[in-house]
């Protein structure tokens, strides 16, 4: 018997200790899945035994493309609040479920709308380009959404004459402004994960491992990518891995992303770059809210459940769509 006799009415919501310890999670999974008609999309940052399960893997471009090119009936996010809401606003009659609605990110809740809004106000002929790592409210404010590896060419194509607001990353916006010239007005938010890296410990890696690359990604601070051999939003710095003739590497970004590395460069040693604390690893600790029980059980509740007003939804929409026209 998988599930005790009192939880057997189909309203009854399971939760994780309701989990017999015996169940295959994964194979009950794929089988929700293919009852529901689900797809599974994850980011990166996910643990690896859920990447593993996903139907598709991703960066956050590549997640929002696939949400909004998805035939499935329900679209299951593993990932964190900001992407799963994304999925929502591109498929309103769509269920999207998250494991973990704690699952925040940093630099959404340095940006909260109020005060958001009250920035817009003050430079009223600027035009609002927005991390996608934000709420569906500031998106609804904004002018254009961007992702880290959408966002240079999408500054390119906004005229030169027009003033810009970079909301809410300073180091992205302040890499941004480097690569492509452009004087940009910035948000003062910051990612929790990626401004803590040690500079220090990475130059003690660095004496055993002489040959390593230090690759990051651009939400870190300007210090760190002023040392950083390639700097690049998590598919391009899996992209790069791949590409050069290199063999280790010190990854300053979620330490997500590296069973990526791994199962693609079996022959490469990867590094997490250790954080500017006690702590040896850097992981986000909003993205790790996921596991694969609270996968499991999402998908058998059919809840957690990303809803949001209609009006919101559809000013929201307008930016993100404009990205991925123009991405
Ligand atoms: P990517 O767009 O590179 O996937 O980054 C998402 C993110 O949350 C980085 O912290
Ligand atoms: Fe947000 Fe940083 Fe976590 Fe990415 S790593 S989800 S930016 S807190």
């Amino acid at each position: 018997m998988i599930i005790s006799d009192k939880l057997k009415t189909k309203t009854q919501h399971l939760s994780e200790s309701d989990i017999d310890l015996s169940l295959d999670l994964y194979a009950e999974i794929a089988r929700l899945k293919k009852d529901m008609n689900a797809v599974l999309l994850a980011h990166y940052y996910q643990e690896g035994e859920i990447q593993d399960i996903a139907d598709f893997v991703g960066d956050s471009l590549e997640l929002a493309r696939k949400a909004s090119q998805t035939k499935a009936d329900v679209i299951v996010f593993a990932g964190v609040h900001f992407m799963a809401e994304t999925a929502k606003i591109l498929n309103p009659g769509k269920p999207v479920l998250l494991p973990d609605l704690k699952a925040g990110c940093s630099l959404a809740d340095s940006c909260p709308a109020d005060q958001f809004k009250q920035f817009r106000e003050a430079h009223p002929d600027h035009f609002a380009i927005t991390y996608i790592n934000c709420t569906a409210e500031v998106k609804a404010l904004s002018d254009l959404i961007c992702t880290s590896s959408s966002a240079e060419k999408l500054i390119a194509q906004v005229p030169p004459e027009t003033p810009i607001l970079f909301s809410p990353d300073r180091n992205l916006g302040a890499y941004l402004m480097k690569k492509t010239g452009r004087k940009m007005t910035l948000w003062n938010g910051s990612c929790q994960v990626h401004e803590i890296f040690s500079e220090k410990k990475i130059a003690q890696i660095k004496v055993t491992h002489p040959e390593a690359k230090l690759i990051a990604h651009p939400e870190c601070e300007d210090h760190l990518l002023n040392i950083a051999d390639f700097i690049g939003s998590t598919s391009a710095l899996l992209k790069y891995v791949q590409n050069v003739s290199d063999k280790e590497f010190i990854v300053a970004t979620e330490a997500g992303i590296i069973h990526q590395m791994e199962k693609a460069c079996p022959g490469k040693t990867f590094i997490a770059a250790p954080p500017d604390n006690n702590c040896a690893c850097n992981e986000c600790p909003h993205m790790k809210l996921n596991t694969l029980e609270k996968l499991y059980l999402c998908m058998k509740n059919r809840s957690p459940e990303i809803t949001m007003p209609e009006d919101i939804r559809l000013r929201a929409l307008k930016p993100i769509r404009r990205m991925l026209d123009m991405s």
